[in-house]
């Protein structure tokens, strides 16, 4: 009779136990809720295009990043310093992203406040102005306007 009521007594503990729910692991997908999100490896420039580039290989021209001087005076200015852009916080937030990330999130969130005002030739310009004041070089043609072959020029962070 104790052996029953001591088994009893754990199928209670057990069953009081059993159920304590771990919230961390209530989403076991996490990423698959977020197909548009840029995963840095999921999809690697390689793999998809071999021509895939970086911004090591000169994929601004110099006339477009003095363009971009202009247009950052005139507009981000206001409330940027390019500093704020430059060297480790930039190579923080970007490097292992694409120019491609960088377009989207400039030309959709700013300026703050007018998001998405300015054309996507001189959001282009910008960021290009953005590439040289990090060191990266100019070459022969411009950033691209097509928005899916800046996808696949690489943020990398050696300049
Ligand atoms: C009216 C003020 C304002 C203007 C104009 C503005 N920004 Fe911003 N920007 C902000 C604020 C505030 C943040 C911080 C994030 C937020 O609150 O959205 C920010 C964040 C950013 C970020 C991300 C933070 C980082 O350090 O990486 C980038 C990049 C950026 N701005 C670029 C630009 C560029 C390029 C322009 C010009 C086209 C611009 N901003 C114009 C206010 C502004």
């Amino acid at each position: 009779m104790a052996k029953v009521v001591s088994g009893l007594i754990w199928a209670l503990v057990l069953a009081a136990c059993g159920p304590v729910q771990q919230p961390e692991t209530a989403a076991p997908f996490p990423d698959s809720s977020q197909p548009e999100a840029a995963v840095p490896g999921a999809a690697t420039p390689e793999a998809a295009a071999p021509a895939g580039s970086s911004v090591l290989d000169g994929v601004f021209t110099a006339r477009q990043a003095s363009g971009g001087e202009t247009s950052f005076q005139q507009v981000c200015a206001a409330c940027h310093s390019i500093t704020e852009f430059r060297g480790g916080r930039f190579r923080l937030a970007w490097a292992g992203l694409t120019v491609g990330d960088l377009f989207q999130s400039i030309s959709t969130l700013m300026p703050k406040d007018d998001p998405g005002v300015l054309s996507p030739e001189e959001y282009l310009a910008i960021i290009s102005y953005l590439l040289r004041e990090n060191g990266y070089p100019a070459g022969e043609e411009d950033l691209p306007t097509d928005t899916s072959a800046l996808r696949y020029i690489r943020i990398v962070a050696g300049a």
